[in-house]
């Protein structure tokens, strides 16, 4: 790993009420004590979002939501706005992830969109991009991490894009227990700092770059000891305190 702090940030998905998130957090807490070395967050569902933060206030922890919409208000029924995220004081959010882009339709310049917003209400996004099986077996990996990296970052100065983080999640390695090989992990995670080098060779290199998809404490150390990549978007090994923690003492 580099000089890049580590970021280990675990997606929920539609999981957890409040009151498990509440267990959640009580256990993790004491675990994640002593990691200085690594930024810990954790993305519970809106309806947790706001007990989170409040449970996790002056911890080593940081609260993300999942999602939010571009417009800061609006008639976008069941859409959250970054304004309403940072009320609550909520840290960051993350977007475009392939599942919102598969099952909910999202396009690159919606997610270009919606990065500008949280950038300018003091949101630290999370950038999801991948490929899916079909685009690694035809070659089109490449490709397909161009469009969804240069379009995601279209509406942001230069200036701006250390603040980003960008997870490479291989859709074809996300809850199927099928983790990307290190090698195809390392080769995509430079490939994508390249792209944004294109933009800005200073920041690209302050730019972290996670990987995400089937990570667990047991492949985490592989994946977290690679040069580009700088932390972990873990899903369901997340949902465990115990394991996510495992995971942030990898990185840390
Ligand atoms: P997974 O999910 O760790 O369960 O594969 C990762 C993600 O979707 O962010």
């Amino acid at each position: 790993m580099s000089a890049r702090r580590p970021l280990i940030a675990g997606n929920w998905k539609m999981h957890k009420t409040v009151a498990e998130a509440e267990a959640f957090i009580q256990r993790l807490l004491p675990l994640v004590y002593a990691s200085d070395a690594a930024d810990v967050v954790i993305c519970p569902p809106f309806t947790a979002l706001a007990a989170m933060v409040d449970s996790a206030r002056g911890s080593r922890v940081q609260v993300y939501a999942q999602n939010m919409h571009h417009a800061p208000a609006g008639a976008f029924t069941g859409e959250i706005s970054a304004a309403m995220l940072t009320e609550i004081d909520v840290d960051g959010v993350i977007l475009g992830h392939s599942e919102r882009r598969e099952l909910c339709g999202e396009t690159d310049r919606a997610v270009a969109l919606k990065l500008a917003a949280a950038l300018d209400a003091g949101l630290e996004p999370i950038l999801c991009v991948g490929e899916t099986e079909a685009e690694r077996e035809q070659g089109e990996t490449e490709r397909k991490l161009r469009h969804q990296v240069q379009e995601g970052l279209s509406k942001i100065g230069a200036e701006r894009l250390p603040e980003v983080a960008i997870a490479y999640e291989p859709i074809w390695a996300i809850g199927t227990g099928k983790v990307a090989e290190p090698e195809q992990a390392q080769d995509a995670a430079a490939f994508i700092r390249a792209l944004v080098a294109g933009r800005s060779p200073e920041q690209a290199q302050r730019l972290r770059i996670l990987y995400g998809g089937s990570v667990t404490p047991e492949n985490a150390t592989d994946l977290l000891a690679l040069p580009d990549i700088d932390g972990a978007l873990v899903g369901g090994a997340s949902l465990d305190a115990d394991a996510f923690a495992a995971i942030v003492g990898v990185a840390s």
